[in-house]
This record gives C-alpha cells, sequence and structure tokens, in this order.
C-alpha cells in the first residue's frame, strides 16, 4: 500500500512538469524537428554546445521583425542558406562557431514548425526588444 502511494506521487510529480515548464503555445512538430536535428549542435539555454542556445538566436530574430510571421520566414531562408551577410547574431558567433551547414534536407513544412518552435523559446530578457533599430 505504502509502495503504491509513493509510485504514484512519482508518477503525478512528473505528469505536472511539463505542463509548468511550459510557458509558449506548444509546438510539438517544431520541438520533435529539433530534438532529432538541430539538438546535435544547439542546446535551447546556455551552455552553449557547437553552436549558440536557439534561445539567444531567436530572440535576435523576434529583435530584428515586427511579427513573428517574419521573423519565422527570415529565420526559414537562413535554416536553407547560411551566410555571414545575413546572419542576425553579432560577429562573433560566426567566428566563435562556424557558419551553420544548410538544413535543405529539411521540408519546408518541417523547417516552418522548427522555426516557430525555436521563436516560441526565445529568450527576450537576454536580447530585449528594446534594443530594437529599425
Ligand atoms: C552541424 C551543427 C548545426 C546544426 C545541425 C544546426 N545548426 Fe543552427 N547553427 C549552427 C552554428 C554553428 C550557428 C552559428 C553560425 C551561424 O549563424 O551560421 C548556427 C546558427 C543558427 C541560428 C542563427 C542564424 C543566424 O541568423 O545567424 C539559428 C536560428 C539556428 N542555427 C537554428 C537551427 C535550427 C532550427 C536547426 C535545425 C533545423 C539548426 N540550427 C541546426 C550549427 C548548427
Amino acid at each position: 500500500m505504502m509502495r503504491s502511494i509513493r509510485l504514484l506521487t512519482g508518477f503525478l510529480v512528473l505528469a505536472t512538469v511539463p505542463a509548468a515548464a511550459q510557458q509558449a503555445p506548444a509546438q510539438p512538430e517544431g520541438r520533435a524537428v529539433f530534438d532529432m536535428v538541430c539538438a546535435m549542435c544547439h542546446s535551447v539555454e546556455p551552455p552553449a554546445k557547437l553552436a549558440p542556445p536557439v534561445s539567444h538566436a531567436a530572440a535576435y530574430y523576434l529583435r530584428k521583425h515586427e511579427t513573428t510571421d517574419s521573423a519565422a520566414a527570415a529565420m526559414v531562408a537562413y535554416l536553407k542558406a547560411p551566410s555571414a551577410e545575413t546572419s542576425v547574431l553579432p560577429a562573433h558567433a560566426i567566428e566563435r562557431f562556424g557558419l551553420m551547414p544548410s538544413q535543405s534536407h529539411l521540408s519546408e513544412e518541417q523547417l516552418n514548425a522548427v522555426a516557430r518552435y525555436v521563436l516560441s523559446v526565445a529568450d527576450t530578457a537576454h536580447v530585449r526588444p528594446g534594443m530594437q533599430h529599425h
């Protein structure tokens, strides 16, 4: 009896964690793409792996664009054809990590979904919207 109560409590704790951690609308498909493809190089939050954490990269996109739609479109374009000229990151990011390899092996739908997911985890406190310049 004791044992099954403890098991049940443990299960309830595990079951409530994801809901509590979820601040932005869920992007399940984009998250799946992220975990499968992007996570080998990118963490969501610092510390960085082989690339800048996407919560920071996403914040630079939101800072530069008026709407999430336009930020997502620009990110998808970058994912297909990365270049130093179109990167929104500070120049030292490419110096430190090198250029991202193109992700054009993914479908348009997967790229859109993963861009939406990445934007949903943007750390806008790190890169404040107030720093916006047009
Ligand atoms: C092989 C490693 C690797 C993989 C896989 C990878 N990235 Fe990157 N990514 C990088 C590196 C390195 C940078 C930093 C240099 C740059 O911006 O090109 C970067 C930069 C970025 C940026 C900032 C773009 C900018 O404007 O500079 C975003 C957003 C991003 N990645 C998202 C993703 C997403 C989403 C995926 C999965 C579909 C992904 N990356 C897969 C290595 C990777």
